[in-house]
């Protein structure tokens, strides 16, 4: 660790070198120089008696956490603008703001997100393999062949920002979209996709799926039953929560070819994924690596800081979740 004591914030992950320089010289921030646990920064601010803490996910504050916050503590700033991975409700309820990181993320993850569609698509993974294993031997025309997005209808499961996005790429692309939300969306904002209210509905016409909800309370949505319904050899996109899907009923769906293909930045246990999805050729694999662009991490991390400055000077938080 690095930086004065004192400064009332301690940024409890790595960040990039921009964030870092920012938090010491508008804070005096205490730098973590690894990532830390909720127990770590928990004992940090208390010992310090700072104000606020910069989280990543591995701050996996619980609700026994929040009985025992310290004192001292007004914020809990997060680099994400997903939150699941902590008690929210309980930390609120114990006096003390969260915050997340909307809208600077919405662009990187829905490219990684197409990046995933195509690539699951177009057999990518398998492309690759054979490349970097010394390609000797032409293929026959009806062999390897991969599906083609244009004229495909795609379903998108949370139609937020990043939904949004998502839609909008798919656009360009010639894609026929459907959209699942808890509420339809005014028209300026639907991007010519057409509104499904049940999913049971969507999953049927749906030969791409691509879920952008958060996790957490939706549950497990795609089960074996979900699978099912969508058509045979469809393809499946996730960057939004590992959490939303049985990978049991994935990876039967991946071999069985009720799914042609899936692409995956988000799995249900990180970073000790279930490694039988790397066996299977048919999955394009990315390791929740969305946000992971020099811009948007940096983006992020100003976004967690401009919450900072705002609490510390007594302002509301931009972003409170
Ligand atoms: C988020 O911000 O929620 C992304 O998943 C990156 O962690």
């Amino acid at each position: 660790m690095s930086g004065t004591a004192g400064g009332g914030v301690l940024v409890a992950r790595r960040v990039p070198a921009a964030v870092a320089e920012r938090a010491q010289r508008e804070f005096g921030a205490i730098l973590a120089d690894h990532d830390m646990d909720a127990e770590e920064a928990l004992a940090v601010v208390a010992e310090k008696g700072l104000a606020a803490v910069v989280t990543g996910p591995k701050v996996r504050l619980t609700a026994a956490h929040a009985a025992k916050l310290p004192p001292s503590l007004k914020l809990v700033a997060n680099t994400s603008v997903g939150y699941d991975h902590m008690d929210a409700a309980a930390c609120k309820a114990a006096g003390v703001i969260v915050t997340n990181t909307p809208d600077v993320l919405t662009d990187s993850t829905a490219d990684l997100a197409f990046m995933l569609l195509l690539c699951a698509c177009r057999r990518a993974h398998e492309y690759e393999a054979i490349m970097r294993a010394g390609w000797r031997q032409g293929f026959g025309m009806p062999d390897k062949l991969g599906i083609q997005p244009s004229g495909k209808t795609l379903g998108i499961v949370g139609m937020g920002r990043i939904g949004q996005a998502m839609a909008q790429r798919a656009r360009g692309f010639g894609m026929t979209i459907l959209y699942h939300n808890r509420r339809r969306l005014p028209p300026e904002l639907e991007m010519g996709a057409e509104y499904v209210e049940d999913l049971r509905e969507m999953l049927p016409r749906s030969q791409v799926l691509s879920l952008h909800l958060p996790g957490g309370e939706a549950g497990v949505l795609m089960t074996p039953e979900t699978f099912g319904l969508l058509p045979r050899a469809a393809v499946f996109v996730n960057t939004a929560r590992g959490s939303l899907v049985d990978e049991d009923a994935l990876i039967e769906a991946l071999k069985s070819g009720q799914l042609f293909a899936a692409g995956l930045d988000v799995f249900r246990k990180e970073p000790d994924f279930d490694t039988r999805l790397a066996e299977l050729p048919n999955v394009f694999l990315t390791p929740h690596t969305a946000s992971a662009t020099v811009e948007t991490r940096d983006a992020m991390g100003f976004r967690a800081l401009d919450n900072v400055a705002a609490v510390l000077a007594g302002r509301p938080a931009p972003d409170p979740v």
